[in-house]
């Protein structure tokens, strides 16, 4: 009999239930719940799991009432949102999405694992790759953007990165990939609200994130918070039993989201702690965070008969399973080890979070050769609430990072321009000094050759329970801007932000605009390496910007509809007070050099479903300064058996080019990658012309197109 087999023959009922409830600990709290006292139930064998607690002295001390106290010596599981970083921190999800590098993203995931491993930390709730299209919702910047190509490799690449190779290893972090699904698409992007998703845009463009998790091995999942059309998803037993143990054989834990399980008692779909904790585990959720309610309605849904035993006991076994995976029974103390205590940024993690962070940064405008700097620049005044603020660098979830050991805009402009006076004032905050600060920050404006504005939204405005009905700036500061703007000199916008802010007068009227998300510890540093030139910028957006509010939720990879879009013609689909155009579109991002695009060409042009469709394009810097272009490939099934997205992108590629010179970019895009989903839900290629479009973003004026034709012997093309 196996350890595990052994265990679950030894247990009682409160010891099994214990394996499958998660307390929280004591280090952040990030959401209500019960707080017992967690360490009588880690000696009675009541508590299996915690969450929220690092730092190898403590958690050795919890580690070892469990191994040495409690009755069958089972170590803890210890999980934290260890999401973009742990002590180093790297750029939000979203912003490091606008890299369009899996490489970096397993990069970043393998620096934070082993950084969170040394603080004994096991497992982490990461990534998240809800797909985002509506940024009303605060969680936006915990995504990686509104592609599902994209939030799958993504999801695919953390998995890699977090876990390793061998996730026995210190160094290496089980993954939640959180949160299944449709999260992103809360109804008015109203935090925990309801989501209406049809089933097709669940399987296009939600679930396949999760399906590449699966692929790439993640320990465990988190279901939603929300409901989808009534459903739960904790109890979504069609989701999580049918299709994600079902369909896609995941063998993993299941982890329910902070209280979610006590919660469907609000949802309306149960009466009592009993009824939720046996809907909960029937639909396949292995462990409760933080709700108690496995711990209080177990055993009474026993009795009842709402569940079986062997219910129960599938799912201690996969959370024993889990435990073993991670070497948990064999070194319990290896997590965590003295030798590996986190103190201080390692240099090569702070390396990499400023190379990161500077590839993250989106130029969004740029007139009149503003930038970068001039080397010989004297006086610089650097303005706004943002500008000396270690804290708000670092974002939402900043697991054990510190605001000490992160770096300002302002240091970071010291740090890269020793010789240059720079000023600093605030210039905005509460209405009673508004006005004062205002004129101050203007004077001092006025004074220096340059005006480096550093506005947008602080930490606590994005992220969970972060939800905005106005996505313009708070707080006086475009009463700020305005006043600044009004001098006429140059004026540099640094927009911090965990989604696209609609700003269209500040785009108009600065000379440069730059989204600087929030980019982790070495944010500073990396703002004054794109504003100097020190490093030409090569961040992309992950999200379209919206013009205004009304417009969202937007999206490239809209429906054609039977009237497109045609500016100016009322009976078209258009807005009568505005372009139902994005302010930028998709893939956006300038670079201080320039690109063309040459003719695109297709080999072969007629292709079968076994067949590969070599893409190419040949793209010319016509600048004088070397960069870096980046290369979207969209598709687009001109007619199907349903409308297809105007564009569906499957693939991106960089190429870095000297002052004018050309180069040439491939694909091999495989025609079964054209397939969609059918009728049935399932994946089905059907026969016919597709379109292959390349450029620098969604932006349909800058594509380059050729066409290929697809037969599926036996198949008639759809329309036909
Ligand atoms: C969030 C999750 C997070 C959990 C634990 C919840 O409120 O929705 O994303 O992993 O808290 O901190």
């Amino acid at each position: 009999m196996g350890r595990i087999h052994r265990l679950l023959a030894a247990m009682t009922l409160e010891e099994k239930i214990g394996q499958l409830n998660m307390a929280a600990g004591s280090r952040v709290v990030t959401g209500p719940g019960a707080r017992g006292d967690v360490e009588e139930g880690i000696r009675s064998g009541r508590i299996g799991n915690l969450l929220n607690v690092w730092g190898g002295k403590e958690v050795h001390a919890l580690q070892r009432l469990a191994v040495a106290h409690s009755r069958l010596a089972i170590p803890l599981l210890i999980g934290l949102d260890v999401m973009h970083g742990h002590r180093t921190i790297f750029p939000v999800p979203l912003a490091e999405a606008g890299l369009f590098d899996p490489d970096t993203w397993e990069r970043t995931a393998r620096v934070a694992a082993g950084e969170a491993g040394a603080d004994g930390v096991a497992l982490t709730f990461a990534p998240m790759v809800d797909v985002a299209r509506d940024p009303r919702w605060g969680r936006m910047v915990e995504s990686p953007g509104e592609d599902p190509w994209v939030a799958a490799e993504f999801a695919a690449a953390k998995v890699r990165g977090f876990q390793g190779r061998d996730l026995q290893e210190a160094a290496s972090i089980a993954v939640t990939t959180k949160h299944l699904c449709g999260y992103g698409a809360v109804t008015a992007g109203r935090e925990y609200a309801s989501a209406e998703v049809s089933e097709r845009t669940l399987h296009e463009v939600h679930l396949p994130p999760f399906a590449a998790a699966v692929s790439a091995g993640t320990a465990a999942i988190m279901p939603a918070f929300i409901d989808i059309a009534g459903v739960p998803m904790t109890a979504n037993a069609p989701l999580l039993q049918g299709w994600l143990r079902g369909r896609h054989a995941f063998d993993g834990v299941l982890i329910s989201d902070y209280n979610a399980i006590a919660e469907l008692c609000n949802h309306g779909v149960v009466s009592d702690t009993a009824e939720a904790a046996a809907l909960a585990l029937r639909a396949g959720v292995d462990i409760d965070m933080a709700s108690e309610a496995y711990v209080q309605g177990l055993p009474e849904a026993l009795r009842r008969g709402l569940i079986g035993m062997a219910e129960l006991d599938a799912s201690v076994s996969r959370v024993l399973t889990l435990k073993e995976r991670l070497g948990l029974f064999d070194d319990p103390y290896r997590r965590g080890a003295a030798s590996h205590t986190v103190s201080g940024l390692a240099a090569a993690a702070r390396q990499l979070a400023r190379e990161t962070a500077r590839r993250a940064i989106v130029l969004l405008t740029h007139r009149n050769g503003v930038l970068p700097i001039a080397p010989h620049a004297r006086h610089i005044a650097v303005i706004g609430p943002l500008a000396f603020a270690r804290h708000e660098m670092l974002g939402p979830w900043p697991s054990a990072g510190r605001a000490d050991e992160a770096v300002s805009i302002v240091e970071g402009l010291r740090n890269a321009l020793p010789s240059c006076r720079i000023d600093h004032l605030a210039g905005a905050g509460t209405a009673a000094t508004r006005k004062s600060a205002i004129s101050a920050a203007v004077e001092s404006c006025r004074a220096a050759e340059l005006a480096i504005l550093c506005l947008g939204e602080y930490v606590s405005m994005s992220g969970e329970g972060g939800s905005r009905a106005d996505l313009g700036l708070p707080d006086g500061q475009g009463a700020l801007a305005d006043a600044i703007l009004e001098l006429g000199k140059p004026v540099i916008v640094l927009l911090t932000c965990g989604r696209p802010l609609t700003v269209p007068w500040l785009f108009e009227r600065a000379d440069a605009v730059l989204a600087t998300w929030f980019l982790g510890s070495e944010a500073g540093n990396a703002i004054a390496d794109v504003l100097t030139g020190k490093f030409n910028p090569t961040g992309k957006l992950p999200v379209t910007w919206p013009r205004h509010v009304g417009q969202v939720p937007l999206f490239y990879g809209q429906r054609p509809s039977g009237r497109p879009t045609k500016p100016g013609e009322r009976l078209s689909s258009t807005y009568l007070d505005i372009p139902a155009t994005p302010q930028f579109a998709f893939g956006h991002g300038l670079s201080y050099a320039s690109f063309t695009l040459d003719e695109l060409r297709c080999t072969p042009i007629v292709a079968g479903a076994d067949d590969s469709i070599e893409v190419a394009v040949s793209v010319r810097n016509h600048s004088a300064i070397g960069g870096e272009a980046t290369l979207f490939l969209f598709v687009r099934d001109v007619v199907a058996s349903v409308a297809r997205p105007v564009l569906e992108l499957k693939g991106v590629r960089r190429i870095a080019l000297g002052p004018g010179a050309r180069g040439t970019l491939t694909w091999q895009l495989p025609v079964a990658s054209l397939a969609f989903v059918g009728d049935d839900l399932g994946l089905v290629l059907e026969p016919g012309r597709f379109e292959i479009h390349v450029g620098q973003s969604a932006d349909p004026d800058q594509l380059v197109r050729c066409s290929i034709e697809v037969v599926v012997p036996g198949a008639r093309p759809a329309g036909s």
